[in-house]
C-alpha cells in the first residue's frame, strides 16, 4: 500500500512541500554576496549539490521572492557573477537561521564583523564557518519559476582539524555539517556516521 501524489493535476500546489520533505537530507549552502553598497548579503539555500569536480561545480537554486522579483542573493551574484558558499555546523546553526530573514535589499543580515577577505573573489566569507568555497558563476538556468545558479569553486577554507593539509583528505569524524529535513524547520545532525565496504 502506498499514498500517491500526482504532481501534475491534483497536487501540483503541494509539489513544494512534499519534495522538499521527501528528498532528505540537503546539504545548506550558506551564501554571502556583495551588496550595490558593499556591504555583505547572507541566506541559506538548501536546493544545493555538487555535480562535478571537472571542473569542480555546484548548483544552488534561489526562487523568487515574488514574481519577477530576485531574491537579493540571486540579485547580487547576477551583477556581480561572484559569491562564498559556507557550509553550516552546529555552532553556526542559530546565526545561519538568523540570516534566513527577509529583509529589505539594503539591510545586510549579518554584521561585517563575521566576514573575512576571500583570497581569489572580491566577495568576503564568514570566517567561522567550517567550510567556504569562493564560487564564480558558469551559468543561471531558469526554468519555469526554478532558477538554478551553476558555480565554479575556486578555492576551499577548510577549518582547522577537518582537513589533512597534505593529502587533502577530509577526516569524517571531525566534519558534521548540518543537514535539511522537512520545511520550514526541521533539520539533522550528522555526528551518527557509519562506513559501508563497496562490493568489487
Ligand atoms: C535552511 C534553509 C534553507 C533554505 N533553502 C532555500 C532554497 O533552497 N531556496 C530558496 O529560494 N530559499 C531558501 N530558503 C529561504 C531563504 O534563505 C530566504 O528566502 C532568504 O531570505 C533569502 O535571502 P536573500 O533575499 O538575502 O537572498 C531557505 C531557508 C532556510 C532557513
Amino acid at each position: 500500500m502506498s499514498v500517491t501524489f500526482d504532481l501534475d493535476g491534483e497536487h501540483r500546489t503541494n509539489a513544494y512541500q512534499i519534495l522538499s520533505s521527501l528528498i532528505t537530507p540537503r546539504p545548506i549552502a550558506w551564501v554571502s554576496t556583495l551588496n550595490e553598497d558593499g556591504s555583505v548579503n547572507a541566506a541559506p539555500f538548501s536546493f544545493f549539490n555538487v555535480f562535478g569536480s571537472r571542473p569542480p561545480m555546484i548548483v544552488f537554486a534561489p526562487g523568487n521572492k515574488g514574481p519577477g522579483e530576485l531574491k537579493d542573493t540571486a540579485r547580487n551574484i547576477k551583477r556581480q557573477k561572484q559569491f562564498v558558499v559556507h557550509m553550516v555546523d552546529q555552532p553556526m546553526l542559530e546565526l545561519m537561521n538568523h540570516s534566513a530573514a527577509t529583509l529589505p535589499y539594503e539591510i545586510p543580515e549579518l554584521s561585517a564583523e563575521h566576514f573575512t577577505a576571500s583570497d581569489t573573489i572580491d566577495v568576503p566569507r564568514i570566517a567561522a564557518a567550517p567550510v567556504a568555497m569562493e564560487c564564480s558563476e558558469h551559468s543561471c538556468l531558469e526554468i519555469g519559476q526554478n532558477r538554478l545558479i551553476i558555480g565554479l569553486v575556486h578555492t576551499v577554507h577548510v577549518q582547522d582539524g577537518i582537513a589533512n593539509p597534505d593529502d587533502a583528505k577530509i577526516n569524517q569524524a571531525q566534519y558534521a555539517p548540518i543537514g535539511r529535513m522537512a520545511s520550514p524547520n526541521w533539520y539533522c545532525e550528522t555526528t551518527s556516521i557509519f562506513q559501508l565496504d563497496r562490493p568489487d
